[in-house]
């Protein structure tokens, strides 16, 4: 049997998500992720560690229809609780395992633009090797993260539609923030230029 293999996984991302993401390709989508078996040889070139925060590595940019990257949480990092303003977030672990904290919307008054009253835990659940995550903002927003004391996590997410910005919320006092979503390595070049065509 051939191998299914990172390229072979980006190749049929493409052909589902070449148009945007159709609600009922969702499923298919996470089965395509979870079909993909981690091998690090597919990746271990894409990433990059740092001790300040989390890394952020641009694979494909989808056409425009959607961003797949490569995320390396060293020991104790984590995102800010955060939102994905009208995007489908799909996470698989790579390596190690992560830890992802589910937050309910806070109220917002029509004054203010937030509670003033801390953000609410909902969930909290742990995406071992290989396992597949899926988030909207009609589940809530997260905090993803690596709790390990000794191994680095590496994690592959798609977005779909891409954005560029996102809100970060106050722990304490739910206010957001807007904060833009930078990348530490781009590759999204080398992937349309030659291994995706
Ligand atoms: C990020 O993309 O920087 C945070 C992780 C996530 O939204 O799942």
């Amino acid at each position: 049997m051939e191998s299914y293999d990172l390229k072979a996984l980006q190749s049929e991302l493409r052909t589902v998500l070449g148009n945007g993401l159709r609600e009922e390709a969702v499923e298919l989508v996470k089965e395509l992720l979870s079909k993909y078996k981690s091998r690090p040889e597919d990746w271990k070139d894409k990433v990059k560690w740092s001790d300040v925060k989390y890394t952020r590595t641009l694979l494909d940019k989808g056409n425009g229809f959607y961003n797949l990257m490569i995320l390396c949480w060293n020991t104790g990092q984590e995102s800010p609780i955060h939102d994905h303003p009208n995007s489908h977030c799909f996470m698989k672990t790579l390596q190690g395992e992560v830890h992802e904290e589910l937050y309910k919307k806070p109220e917002v008054t029509s004054c203010q633009d937030c509670c003033g009253c801390r953000m609410e835990k909902i969930d909290d659940r742990i995406y071992k090797l290989n396992d597949v995550a899926h988030i909207t903002d009609e589940d809530g927003f997260h905090r993803v993260g690596n709790k390990s004391h000794v191994d680095g996590a590496v994690t592959l997410h798609l977005y779909s539609p891409p954005f560029s910005t996102c809100r970060k919320f106050d722990d304490d006092t739910s206010k957001p923030t807007e904060v833009p979503m930078g990348y530490d390595q781009d590759f999204s070049e080398e992937c349309c230029a030659r291994s995706c065509r």
